[in-house]
């Protein structure tokens, strides 16, 4: 079976769904460690909690971006990582990692890519006065929120939705779609060919 890292940054939400569903044999990988670059962030806990190896760094502790990934590397060398999910991981993945894990580093966004890229999707479709946006999971390449694209689902901002409203559609939709895009994955039915997923059946 092949092994993930997750990445996270904060609360993990989806990480926790993530590891619930490769529990429940919805995805078919094992949850191989959980990866920070907040060692103190509660995702963390949640994943000792589930039995799930976790580690952290923080960037700060490194003079470069680079040297900051090589140290991740190595880590996740260590723990035979076979590819990554990033679920609400807030630095960029840099060079080191993108090239160590070519089409192997998937990244979930709360918009409809290309719309609303950047660390606060939902509040800025909502602000916007969108009536649509929606969640998307996709390849990560060396532009932020912009590599091809694997799944999109739509989600419907109504007339009278608050954004808390709004947030907990989008987050219900991530959990339906974050599994299904990385068993895709490990099931090897993606293949990339220019900006476009094609899936085989
Ligand atoms: C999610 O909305 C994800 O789309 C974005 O960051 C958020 C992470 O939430 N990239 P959580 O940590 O999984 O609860």
């Amino acid at each position: 079976m092949k092994r993930m890292a997750i990445f996270i940054s904060g609360r993990g939400s989806n990480m926790e769904n993530i590891v619930r569903q490769v529990k429940r044999g919805k995805i078919r990988a094992e949850a191989g460690l959980v990866f920070s670059d907040k060692p103190g962030a509660p995702g963390l806990k949640k994943a000792k909690a589930f039995g799930v190896e976790t580690a952290g760094l923080e960037r700060s502790a490194f003079e470069s971006k680079e040297l900051f990934e090589k140290a991740i590397l190595e880590i996740l060398k260590s723990r035979r990582i076979d590819f990554i999910v990033l679920a609400g991981y807030m630095k960029i993945v840099g060079p080191v990692l993108i090239r160590a894990y070519p089409g192997k580093i998937l990244n979930i966004h709360p918009a409809l890519l290309p719309s609303f890229k950047g660390a606060h999707a939902i509040r800025d479709a909502f602000d916007y006065g969108s009536r649509v946006t929606g969640v998307t999971v996709h390849f990560v390449d060396e532009q932020v929120d912009h590599g091809p694209i694997i799944l999109q689902e739509a989600v419907t901002i109504g007339l009278r939705d608050r954004l808390p409203a709004v947030e907990k559609k989008i987050h219900a939709a991530e959990y339906r779609l974050y599994p299904r895009a990385i068993e895709l994955l490990v099931s090897g039915k993606l293949k990339i060919k220019g900006r476009k997923v094609l899936i085989r059946s």
